[in-house]
């Protein structure tokens, strides 16, 4: 039996990824909130994993225990600034002891400013429809890095502007007043505002700062590749939901299935490219989804798939997507802001974390600059619309009574993140079912 490591670059970051309204808990002044009452969503956040009462501190502990060096968490804008006049500095005392926390504990930080929450005040005047919100984010942030910049140089703006705005206005399963395509692609092109006004801004306040935006990409296959209306399809669908930021990013067109928008501010403004994957999804014409363009999307049927069949386990898809980034934007150093799959039996975690880890190495072993992977997630949170029926914690959680539980793979991410790679050891102790097509003989 091969007996080999996959080693990664010396101070490689090794973390998990969380969001503020997917951990905190009580976080009662935002838009999701008001969803989850209404009942848009499986089950309220609650007290979700309680991190505003303090439990941060155990799950940090957790995380630096088993060897991770970072952690990417997000700020929520309607505690920091409850109403447009009124700044709660309380809250941003508390997210510096949560930054010191990490930096206590010998992790670097990573912090995005705007993950999917906004406040209820600012999406009560329609948020990120209206312009006037590029001058609104942008005093928030200013407000939260002058806050925040002791602890940490590590920005990410906002967190898959793409899913916000197609989740929100063409499906229909995040909150939003009103839909529609042309409004959907309106509000994309304010966050890129957004978000080109907050590089600025953050450049300003913190030189050295290294401040990007987090996409969420996905490969995509027409499933019926001779089929000229699956191809087509799949071409709509892939340039909607991937081409559009990083278009307007690349050369301050933001090009989109309704036009393009002119935002030349935003052309430049990225120190790194981050990169949520977790799955490549087969494509097909359907002429019952007009709303969705008439295309529909899927997994093959022999796919690994995890509970609810919500995510194939395709790991070539994370190469592929990083050999997209390396060509689209040569020299641009990469993070992996997410990745990972919702298991509560962790039978495919284990191997779902091995085989994408190891598409890392080998994209790092061209060296392409892939400069570090957060894994989705530490413990069990609250999924949006999907609330609490997916668990995508290493750790998981019983809300009720808030106890964390251990999941194998704690163990095996532990060891990957110890020893700097993945060794055939780790692949035969914790996932033996794929040790042959990790370590070929
Ligand atoms: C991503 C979101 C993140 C989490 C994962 C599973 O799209 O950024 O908050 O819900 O999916």
């Amino acid at each position: 039996m091969p007996q080999a490591t996959y080693h990664f670059p010396r101070g490689f970051l090794w973390g998990t990824a969380t969001a503020a309204h997917q951990v905190e808990g009580n976080n009662t002044n935002n838009q999701w909130w008001q969803w989850e009452q209404t009942g848009h969503t499986n089950g309220t956040s609650g007290l979700a994993a309680d991190w505003w009462g303090g439990r941060w501190r155990e799950d940090f502990d957790r995380a630096a225990e088993t060897d991770q060096n970072a952690h990417r968490l997000s700020v929520e804008w309607s505690r920091i600034q409850p109403t447009p006049d009124t700044w709660d500095e309380d809250a941003l005392e508390r997210y510096r002891l949560m930054l010191r926390g990490l930096r206590e504990r010998g992790m670097t930080a990573m912090v995005t400013l705007h993950h999917f929450t906004d406040p209820l005040w600012l999406f009560e005047m329609n948020g990120w429809e209206r312009e006037e919100v590029v001058g609104l984010f942008e005093k928030f942030v200013r407000k939260t890095v002058e806050a925040l910049k002791e602890y940490c140089t590590l920005w990410c703006t906002i967190n898959e502007p793409n899913v916000y705005t197609l989740s929100g206005y063409v499906m229909g399963d995040f909150p939003t007043k009103q839909r529609g395509m042309n409004l959907g692609m309106q509000v994309m092109a304010n966050m890129l505002r957004g978000h080109a006004a907050a590089y600025r801004a953050i450049h300003q306040i913190q030189p050295e700062a290294r401040v990007g935006y987090a996409l969420h990409y996905r490969p995509m296959v027409a499933k019926h590749p001779r089929f000229p209306l699956d191809a087509l399809m799949r071409k709509l669908r892939y340039d909607g939901l991937n081409m559009a930021f990083p278009s307007g990013i690349g050369t301050g067109v933001m090009k989109t299935p309704v036009g393009n928008f002119q935002v030349p501010e935003a052309r430049g403004t990225q120190d790194y490219l981050g990169l949520n994957y977790y799955s490549v999804d087969t494509v097909s014409f359907h002429l019952g989804k007009p709303r969705e363009l008439f295309t529909s999307s899927g997994y093959p049927e022999d796919a690994d798939t995890s509970e609810q069949r919500f995510i194939a386990n395709i790991p070539a898809g994370l190469f592929d997507t990083l050999k997209w980034a390396v060509r689209t934007y040569p020299d641009l150093p990469i993070l992996i802001t997410e990745n990972g799959v919702n298991d509560s039996s962790d039978d495919l975690r284990r191997r779902y974390l091995a085989q994408h880890i190891h598409q890392v190495w080998r994209a790092v072993n061209f060296n392409w600059p892939v400069k570090g992977y957060f894994h989705w997630t530490l413990v069990d949170n609250f999924e949006w619309e999907r609330g609490w029926t997916q668990r995508f914690g290493l750790w998981g959680l019983e809300v009720e009574t808030q106890k964390r539980i251990k999941r194998p793979s704690v163990d095996l991410y532990a060891e990957i993140c110890k020893e700097n790679g993945l060794s055939s050891e780790m692949v035969q102790k914790y996932c033996p079912e794929v040790f042959a097509r990790l370590f070929p003989v």
